[in-house]
């Protein structure tokens, strides 16, 4: 179940009051030194977040609390867990923020000398329905979300009726801003295929100067095995006892689930429209 807020399918588990949720996000006053590591659902969002963090506190490895997710707010009365509602406002800066916005509605300084730093992150689409699947399975233990099989979850992807909409919208909504100077697009599979130099394409961005000692442990730490190591950081709901933000993380996944028919579909009406616009994904491992 969703609300629309601002045009964009929002998940009701993140509050019961839409109106002021939209309130919230537009009147959300940034900060200059302001990160938000923003994508689509399922991208590599915790993954880049976590870099992101490392990168700001040399190396040290992010707990629970240090994973600000917006826009989840303190004060709507929304039904998450105490943990993940955060007053935004008490923050001290830098504040390293993770959202699923569509570039519109992402907050942004009237101030254009003002402006904070964006991440974009994204990730081949077909990958990323798959482990959007598989992350419903939370919703669904509290009965609050999708409940059907695969071949179901699929096409509602496809026709945008998932939480934040159509995957191609979203993402060709950042791509379009990536020369900003404020804006770093980055893809999921090149992490995979050298998380060290985008590591230092990160710090570099964030005008960080690291070593390549601190560089390399860094990508290390932040490699799938590392970060599963300390994946009681990355959980969705304080009692869960591994992470959903943690699966599988290879590229590639999503052919033990794609059928001729269904990669037939996907290729006319996703990949068709990112067609032109410079925008490409590798779809298998490196
Ligand atoms: P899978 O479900 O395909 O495994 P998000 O953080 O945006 O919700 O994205 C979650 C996806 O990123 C999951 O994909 C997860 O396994 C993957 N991921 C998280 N950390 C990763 C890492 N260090 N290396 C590779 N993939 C990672």
């Amino acid at each position: 179940k969703y609300w629309n807020v601002l045009g964009v399918n929002i998940p009701d588990i993140f509050t019961n009051d839409p109106a002021l949720l939209a309130d919230y996000i537009v009147y959300f006053d940034t900060r200059a030194d302001d990160v938000f590591v923003v994508s689509y659902p399922k991208s590599g969002t915790t993954w880049v977040q976590e870099i992101v963090w490392q990168i700001y506190n040399e190396g040290a490895i992010s707990s629970e609390k240090q994973i600000y997710r917006f826009p989840f707010l303190e004060d709507t009365a929304c039904n998450m867990s105490e943990h993940m509602q955060i007053d935004f406002k008490a923050l001290p800066s830098p504040r390293l923020i993770k959202s699923h916005l569509t570039y519109s509605t992402t907050p942004r300084s009237a101030n254009k000398d003002d402006q904070c730093k964006y991440i974009y992150v994204a990730r081949n689409p077909k990958d990323v329905a798959v482990s959007y699947f598989h992350f419903t399975e939370h919703w669904k233990k509290e009965g609050n979300g999708y409940n059907g099989p695969w071949e179901f979850f699929s096409k509602l992807f496809i026709e945008g009726n998932v939480g934040w909409n159509f995957w191609n919208d979203h993402v060709l909504g950042w791509w379009k801003q990536k020369d900003d100077p404020n804006v770093l697009f980055l893809k999921y599979e090149d992490l995979h295929k050298d998380l060290p130099s985008n590591v230092r394409r990160i710090a570099n961005f964030l005008n960080k100067t690291l070593s390549d000692e601190l560089i390399n442990r860094i990508a290390e730490q932040c490699s799938f095995k590392g970060m599963k190591k300390n994946e009681i950081s990355y959980k969705f709901e304080s009692e869960e006892k591994t992470s959903p933000y943690l699966r599988k993380g290879v590229v590639g996944g999503w052919k033990s689930y794609f059928t001729p028919e269904l990669n037939e579909r996907f290729e006319k009406e996703v990949m068709e429209k990112i067609k032109g616009t410079g925008l490409e994904f590798d779809f298998e491992a490196y």
